[in-house]
């Protein structure tokens, strides 16, 4: 979309309202009639361009951003259920999706359901009638395990329910949730989409009917949009994220490959190499091995935080999917809230290290890494 001066890079609509020519438009407006702008907490041209690029970027219908990706999976959530219902989801969940499944919902009268994502019996089991909302992450955070996307569809569609997927960790250039049957796809744009450690943002991708019919009226009158500056910068982001996304890939996995070679390393979790223990599944479903490697480092918590202390390129950070890239110890950081059991239960060690892998010179990595993992020892 562009404006009457023809601009190249996208306009940035920095307002919050719209002027009315008389008060018939601005009726008009109002009661559907002339379908523009009314208020930027409903809808702001910037903000419009970026969502129509989303859904075309997914292959959907419609999209509605948010101000931030915690935003857009409780609108998810929260636009979907009722008290009554009840959801299942994947166990392994980005910390506050945990929270919002297990002690948000809740509160409101809407049951929940925890599983091992990797376990189809368990999705199976845990299905009831009044389950109105499946939702899992795959890859996982920090732990990288994948979950089965078609075969969880298929149990929520037998059940009556619907399939949201957050699908930050493999971005939409690695994975398209929609084409093995999910209903929702929600993303933190913070992550990749912005891709330069800037701006908040979230978005939810459906079909023109799942966003009118349960998203807009919450979004609207709950009010958490995304500002039109954020906008602005994710569409920049856009413009450069298939090349950042294959660029990052392909350093994670020479990474991945290093590490596992190394004396110092234990394990190495890469959904791109043939030893993760659902390669055959990362095929399947993922375009490549993603941007992230987990890994273990020989000597537990001492030597991963030698190791870590010892970097100079890579940096210490508990994000994710910026062109710098960024190391944190999850067992301290991320899922510290976790208690010990439930860490052990999720895979997660106090060896592990999580790996956000960015666009520096891959050999300034590889350099980096080898050199620092010779303080670890
Ligand atoms: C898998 C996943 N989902 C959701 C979020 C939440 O996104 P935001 O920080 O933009 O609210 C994050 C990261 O923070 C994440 O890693």
């Amino acid at each position: 979309m562009r404006s009457q001066f023809g601009e190249v890079s996208e306009a940035l609509f920095l307002t919050q309202g719209y002027a009315y020519d008389s008060m018939e438009a601005a009726e008009a407006r109002f009661n559907g009639g002339d379908p523009g702008f009314v208020y930027s907490r409903f809808s702001n041209p910037t903000v419009a361009m970026f969502e129509a690029r989303m859904a075309l970027l997914e292959g959907c219908e419609a999209a509605r951003a948010t101000a931030t990706g915690m935003a857009a999976v409780t609108a998810a959530m929260m636009g979907q259920v009722q008290a009554g219902d009840h959801v299942v989801a994947a166990k392994a969940l980005f910390g506050s999706c945990r929270y919002v499944v297990e002690e948000l919902l809740p509160r409101f009268g809407v049951a929940s359901t925890l599983v091992d994502g990797e376990d189809l019996d368990q999705w199976r089991a845990a299905m009831r009638p009044e389950t109105k909302v499946v939702f899992l992450e795959s890859p996982t955070n920090p732990t990288l395990s994948l979950v089965d996307i078609a075969a969880v569809a298929e149990i929520a569609h037998a059940g009556g329910a619907l399939l949201t997927v957050d699908n930050v960790f493999a971005t939409p250039m690695l994975q398209s949730p929609f084409e093995l049957g999910a209903d929702c796809v929600v993303y933190s744009t913070t992550k990749h989409i912005d891709g330069q450690g800037r701006c908040l943002g979230g978005v939810i991708l459906g079909s023109q009917d799942f966003i009118d019919t349960k998203m807009q009226t919450f979004l609207r009158q709950t009010g958490p949009a995304l500002s039109p500056f954020n906008a602005w910068v994710m569409l920049k982001g856009l413009e450069t994220l298939p090349l950042r996304v294959a660029a990052q890939d392909a350093s994670a996995s020479r990474i991945a490959d290093f590490l596992a070679d190394h004396k110092q390393i234990s394990r190495v979790i890469y959904p791109g190499r043939d030893d993760h223990p659902q390669a055959e599944l990362a095929r399947r479903q993922m375009k490549g091995g993603g941007t992230l490697v987990a890994f273990d480092v020989v000597g537990g918590k001492p030597a991963a935080f030698r190791f870590a202390n010892a970097l100079k390129v890579i940096l210490i950070s508990n994000n994710l999917g910026d062109a710098k890239s960024l190391i944190t110890h999850p067992a301290t950081t991320t899922h510290q809230r976790l208690s010990a059991e439930v860490r052990a239960g999720l895979g997660i060690n106090d060896a592990m290290l999580r790996l956000s892998v960015g666009l520096e010179d891959v050999h300034d990595l590889l350099e980096d890494i080898g050199r620092a993992l010779d303080h670890a020892d």
